[in-house]
C-alpha cells in the first residue's frame, strides 16, 4: 500500500510492531514461557500504572529512572500515578498485597509486557519497550542466583543468541554496601573538579549513581574509584564465592565486571548483565540481581529476592536471521461464479469451525489470481469449486505444497480436508 502520512503520528520512541514482525515476538515469548515454566515460574500480570510512590521508594530517589524518566501524571482524582518503568517494584507490591508471602517459602513469578521510560530514543533505546522479567522471592542461598543465571543462559542458547556474555558482580549488603558507598564517595570527592554538573548533584544525593553517568570524563574518573568487591563483608564474600563455584559446576561462563552496580537502588549482593557486544552503545539485553532489602523497604517481613528482566527489543536484535516462512497449512477455497462462492463460504465456515486455517477470496479475483494468492500465503490445500465440479457434485482438492490433486465428493470435502491437514501437520512436525 502507498504510504500516507496520518494527521496524527505515533509518539517518538514508542514504535508499532507490525504484522510482519509479530511472528518473531511471539517466537521469543513462546520460548521464554516454556523455559520459565520449566524452571517453576508462574505468570503474574500487574497493571501498567501504579502509585508514583511505589517506584520512588522501590527504585530510589537520585536514580535516572525516578529523577528523569518516569511518565508521571495526576489522574482525575488528583492522585499521582506513574506508567511502570520496570516490573520488580509492582511484583513486590502484589506479593505483599495478596499474601503470596504466606503461600510457601519460595515464590517464583514472571511477566511479559511493556514498560515506559522517558529516555532519549536511539537504537535499542525506546520510551515504550518490552521486558520479559522474573522474580524469585524467599530464598537467600546463592544456589538460587545460580539457577536464575542458568535459566537465562539456557534461554539465550535455545533462542540462538550469538556471542552473549555474562557480566557478574556483587555489591554487598546493608553492612558492607554503605562502606563501599562511603569509600566511593570519598574518592569522587577528591576528583570533584572533573565531574559534570549532574554528577556533582549525584555526589550529594546518591554518589553511586555517578557510575550510571554517560559523560566520558565522569566514566574515566569512576573507573579509577574503589570497587564494591574490595569492601564486601565476610558473608557477602562467601555468598559470591559460592555463586561462582556453582556457575563453574553448571558450566556457565561469566566474567567479573567490578563496575556493574546497575541503575536501580534496590540491589544487594549479586548483580549481573547479559551483554551482546555487537549491539553497540545499548549492549545490555538483560539485567538483574538480588534485592534482599526491597520487601522490607515496602513494609513486608524480611524476604530475600532475586530477579531479572530481558529487553525484548534488544534481544530481537541479537537473534539470528529469520528462518524460512511458516509451514504450509490450511485451506484456500478457489471459487468461480456466485453459486460456487456461496458454497465456498459455507465450506470455509465449517472448516474454520473444525479448527482449520481457511480462507476464500473476498475480492473475487480470477481463478489464476486466487491460486497465486493461495500459494503466496502458503495454504496447504486449494479447494477448487467451479461450474464443472458443482455439476458433478464434486470438488477438486489440490495439494499446494507437493503438487497432485484429487476429486472429492462434496459431502466428504470437510472430512477429507480435516484429515489431510492433520496428516500434513504430523509430517511437518
Ligand atoms: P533494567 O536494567 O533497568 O532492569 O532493564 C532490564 C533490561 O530492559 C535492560 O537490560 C534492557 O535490555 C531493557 N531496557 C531498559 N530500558 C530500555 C529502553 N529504554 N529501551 C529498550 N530496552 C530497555 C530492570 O528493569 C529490573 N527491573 C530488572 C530486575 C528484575 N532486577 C531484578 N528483578
Amino acid at each position: 500500500m502507498r504510504e500516507v502520512q496520518p494527521v496524527i503520528k505515533g509518539v517518538r520512541g514508542a514504535p508499532d510492531i507490525l504484522p510482519a514482525e509479530v511472528g518473531r515476538w511471539r517466537q521469543i515469548e513462546v520460548g521464554a514461557r516454556r523455559v520459565l515454566e520449566n524452571y517453576g515460574y508462574q505468570e503474574i500480570r500487574t497493571p501498567m500504572f501504579e502509585r508514583t510512590e511505589l517506584f520512588v521508594r522501590g527504585i530510589g530517589e537520585g536514580t535516572d529512572i525516578v529523577d528523569k524518566q518516569m511518565y508521571t501524571f495526576e489522574d482525575r482524582g488528583h492522585e499521582s500515578l506513574t506508567l511502570r518503568p520496570e516490573g520488580t517494584a509492582p511484583v513486590v507490591r502484589a506479593y505483599l498485597e495478596h499474601g503470596l508471602v504466606t503461600k510457601g517459602s519460595l515464590c517464583k513469578v514472571y511477566y511479559i509486557g511493556p514498560m515506559f521510560r522517558h529516555e532519549r530514543p536511539q537504537a535499542g533505546r525506546f520510551r515504550q519497550f518490552h521486558q520479559i522479567g522474573a522474580e524469585a522471592l524467599g530464598v537467600e542461598d546463592a544456589a538460587l542466583d545460580a539457577e536464575v543465571l542458568d535459566l537465562l543462559s539456557h534461554l539465550f542458547d535455545t533462542l540462538e543468541v550469538a556471542g552473549w556474555q555474562l557480566h557478574l558482580n556483587s555489591i554487598g549488603c546493608e553492612t558492607c554496601r554503605p562502606v563501599f558507598r562511603e569509600r566511593f564517595a570519598l574518592s569522587m570527592l577528591g576528583k570533584k573538579a572533573g565531574l559534570c554538573p549532574d554528577c556533582l548533584v549525584r555526589l550529594e544525593r546518591n554518589p553511586l549513581r555517578i557510575l550510571d553517568c554517560k559523560v566520558e570524563g565522569c566514566r574515566a574518573l569512576a573507573a579509577q574509584a574503589p570497587t564494591p568487591l574490595e569492601s564486601l563483608c565476610g558473608e557477602c564474600e562467601a555468598h559470591f564465592r559460592k555463586l561462582q563455584g556453582l556457575l563453574q559446576l553448571l558450566k556457565i561462563d561469566y566474567s567479573i565486571n567490578q563496575h556493574l552496580v546497575r541503575g536501580l537502588d534496590y540491589y544487594t549482593r549479586t548483580t549481573f548483565e547479559f551483554v551482546n557486544p555487537a549491539l553497540g552503545a545499548q549492549n545490555a539485553f538483560a539485567g538483574g540481581g538480588r534485592y534482599d532489602l526491597l520487601v522490607t523497604e515496602m513494609g513486608g517481613p524480611p524476604t530475600p529476592g532475586i530477579g531479572f528482566a530481558i529487553g525484548m527489543e534488544r534481544l530481537l536484535l541479537s537473534l539470528p536471521p529469520e528462518r524460512p516462512g511458516e509451514a504450509w497449512a490450511g485451506v484456500f477455497a478457489v471459487t468461480m461464479g456466485e453459486e460456487a462462492f456461496h458454497l465456498g463460504l459455507r465450506l470455509v465456515q465449517e472448516l474454520r469451525r473444525q479448527g482449520l486455517r481457511a480462507a476464500l477470496d473476498m475480492e473475487r479475483r480470477s481463478v489464476k489470481s486466487q491460486m497465486r494468492l493461495a500459494h503466496k500465503e502458503r495454504y496447504r490445500h486449494a479447494l477448487i469449486l467451479g461450474d464443472d465440479e458443482l455439476r458433478a457434485g464434486m470438488a477438486t482438492v489440490k495439494d499446494m505444497a507437493h503438487g497432485g490433486q484429487e476429486q472429492v465428493p462434496l459431502p466428504e470435502v470437510v472430512e477429507r480436508l480435516t484429515r489431510g491437514e492433520d496428516q500434513a501437520q504430523q509430517k511437518e512436525a
